[in-house]
């Protein structure tokens, strides 16, 4: 979810109201998503490297992170279930505070019975650490290390391979995100800032599909 900063420093407001109106956004195209075929809504929200951004900054991040995980009487009147991927909340270097851990926890478990969309939040994310994970879990469980190994023990197995691949605000890159599970997938580069992606353009987006 990209372009947040842009957006914000275009209309002379502080990045954190570019986050703020970033986290709203993602709330609107969830809303969407539900409306259209979409079974899998993965969204990169935080980094592992984007801890050594402004302190004040990341911890509006964070708020805004609780805030997305509290949303759970709106996942549930959508059938979404939740889910969180990252690096685990124990493993050295990991430094998501406890409040988020909680909201996490929380939101997980009490969408777990709907049956409709399952929307991920990638937070404390990154696809090398979680390919290294799941090659180091695969081996302490004396598996032999394989395509189905790797698979079964990423953070999060039960995603299926990546349709589509979305990238917000004119970067043309991947940025570390769900390297294993894109491996098929279709790509759409915009320069749509992320507060302003439209459900038409995430539309505009699956399209790419029937192409
Ligand atoms: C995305 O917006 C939000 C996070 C990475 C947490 P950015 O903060 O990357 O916005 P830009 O790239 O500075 O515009
Ligand atoms: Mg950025």
């Amino acid at each position: 979810m990209d372009g947040n900063g842009r957006w914000a420093a275009r209309r002379g407001l502080p990045r954190t109201a570019g986050h703020t109106e970033g986290e709203e956004n993602l709330a609107a195209l969830v809303r969407h998503a539900v409306t259209r075929d979409i079974g899998w809504l993965t969204v990169f929200g935080f980094s592992t490297e984007n801890w050594v951004r402004p302190r004040t900054e990341v911890r509006h991040i964070l708020g805004l992170h609780k805030k997305l995980f509290g949303r759970v009487a709106e996942l549930n009147d959508l059938n979404v279930r939740i889910g969180w991927m990252g690096r685990p909340f124990d493993s050295p270097g990991a430094r998501t505070p406890k409040y988020v851990q909680q909201a996490i926890r929380k939101a997980i478990r009490d969408t777990s019975h709907n049956t409709g969309m399952v929307f991920t939040v990638a937070f404390d994310y990154g696809s090398r650490a979680e390919l290294v994970h799941a090659a180091e879990e695969a081996r302490l469980a004396g598996e032999t290390i394989s395509e189905s190994a790797i698979w079964q023990h990423l953070y999060q197995p039960e995603l299926p391979p990546v349709d589509v691949l979305v990238r917000t605000s004119g970067e043309l890159r991947i940025s570390n995100f769900m390297l294993w599970q894109i491996a098929g997938a279709r790509a759409y580069f915009t320069d749509t800032p992320w507060p302003e992606l439209s459900g038409a353009e995430l539309d505009a987006a699956l399209a790419i599909l029937d192409r």
